[in-house]
C-alpha cells in the first residue's frame, strides 16, 4: 500500500442513554450491534450504552433485560453499567435517549458546541405512541418482552438512517 491508496474512513457512534443504564440501553445497544454484526456493518458502526445517573455502575445488565435478551439470541453479559461523561460527547455522532426525561438531561448536559446529534430512539419507532420506552425496572417480564420488541423495531430503522447519511458522506 503507497501513502496515495491510504484512506481514513470515519466511524460511526451511536450511544443509547436510559438513567440506570440496566435495563433499556443496554438492550438497545446489544440489540442494534447484534443487528450491525449481522449486516457486516461492525467495522464502520460502533456503539455502547451509558446511564444519566450513578447508581448502578459497574453492575451487569438487569436480570430481566439478559433473559430476554438470551430468548432471542442476543447477550448482555459482558455488560457493566457506567454514567455518561463529557467525553461522550465527541466520542459519538449519534445520541439516543430512552425517554423525554433522558432527553432533557442529555441536553442540559451537553457542552454548546458538540457536533453530536441528540434526539429520542423511539424516533425510529414506527409504531411509537409516545417517545418514551417504557422504564421496565419495576415491571414484569411482559415490560421487558414491550422493551425488546421496540428495540429491535427501533434498530432496523435506525440502521437504515445511520446507512443512509454514510452514504450520503462518501
Ligand atoms: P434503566 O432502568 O434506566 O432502563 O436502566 C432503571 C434502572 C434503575 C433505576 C430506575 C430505572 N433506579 O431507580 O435505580
Amino acid at each position: 500500500m503507497n501513502q496515495n491508496s491510504v484512506r481514513l474512513i470515519k466511524r460511526y457512534g451511536v450511544l443509547f442513554v436510559c438513567l440506570g443504564n440496566i435495563c433499556r440501553s443496554p438492550l438497545a445497544e446489544w440489540v442494534f450491534k447484534d443487528l450491525v454484526a449481522k449486516r457486516g456493518l461492525d467495522k464502520q458502526i460502533y456503539a455502547a450504552s451509558c446511564g444519566t445517573g450513578a447508581w448502578h455502575v459497574g453492575e451487569p445488565a438487569h436480570h430481566g433485560s439478559r433473559a430476554v435478551g438470551r430468548k432471542y439470541g442476543v447477550s448482555l453479559d459482558t455488560h457493566r453499567a457506567r454514567q455518561l461523561c463529557a467525553n461522550d460527547f465527541s466520542e459519538f455522532d449519534l445520541i439516543l435517549a430512552m425517554d423525554q426525561s433522558n432527553y432533557s438531561d442529555l441536553k442540559a448536559a451537553a457542552p454548546k458546541r458538540t457536533l453530536a446529534t441528540i434526539r429520542c430512539f423511539r424516533d425510529f419507532d414506527e409504531h411509537a405512541e409516545s417517545l418514551d420506552v417504557p422504564d421496565p425496572y419495576y415491571g414484569g417480564p411482559e415490560t421487558f418482552e414491550e422493551v425488546y420488541r421496540i428495540a429491535e423495531r427501533s434498530s432496523k430503522k435506525l440502521l437504515d438512517y445511520i446507512v443512509g447519511r454514510m452514504e450520503g458522506s462518501k
